[in-house]
């Protein structure tokens, strides 16, 4: 019994490092990387939610996407740009133009803002091109910043 706790124990101690060093990327990049995947997964379910007009999904979304919007910049470190030992496609660019990369988070937490507002006039046609917005500033961001 008290061995089968511990062997239970070592098991949730040791899990956290090994999922962390799948993939060949570590820390802060493997968890950045998480974020963007869920970014992702929000975008799919806005844009299923706007075929079902449910306007509440569609604002948790976006409060969601406009939290991470607001921490992003912390999750690019100095050093933490992408090389040949780490999956991460972070450009150079990142560190080389700071203000630009701003910017471009900016962009995100804007459009991300407008939409957890729009959301709530429940006008399929505004939320529409709302999301859209925020769908662009994902792109140009990527265009600029990621390799
Ligand atoms: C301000 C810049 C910026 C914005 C805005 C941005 N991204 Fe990214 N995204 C990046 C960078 C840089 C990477 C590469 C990170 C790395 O590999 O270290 C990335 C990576 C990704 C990845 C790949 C993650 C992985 O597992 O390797 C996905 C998916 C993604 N972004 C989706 C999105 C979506 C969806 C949005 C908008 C809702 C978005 N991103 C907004 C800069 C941005």
């Amino acid at each position: 019994m008290y061995k089968c706790k511990f062997v239970l124990i070592l098991f949730l101690i040791s899990f956290p490092f090994f999922s962390y060093s799948q993939g060949g990327s570590t820390g802060i990049i493997k968890e950045r990387m998480n974020k963007f995947q869920e970014s992702k997964n929000l975008m799919r379910t806005i844009n299923k939610s706007l075929s079902d007009n449910n306007f509440d999904i569609i604002r948790q979304s976006a409060e969601k996407l406009n939290k991470w919007a607001n921490e992003m910049y912390e999750y690019f470190p100095k050093g933490s740009e992408a090389n040949t030992s780490n999956k991460s496609q972070a450009s150079d660019n990142i560190w080389s133009d700071p203000e630009g990369f701003k910017k471009a988070v900016k962009k995100f937490e804007i459009t991300s803002a407008k939409l957890i507002k729009i959301s709530q006039n429940k006008n399929i046609d505004d939320t529409v091109s709302s999301f859209r917005e925020v769908a662009a500033s994902c792109k140009s961001c990527h265009q600029q910043f990621r390799n």
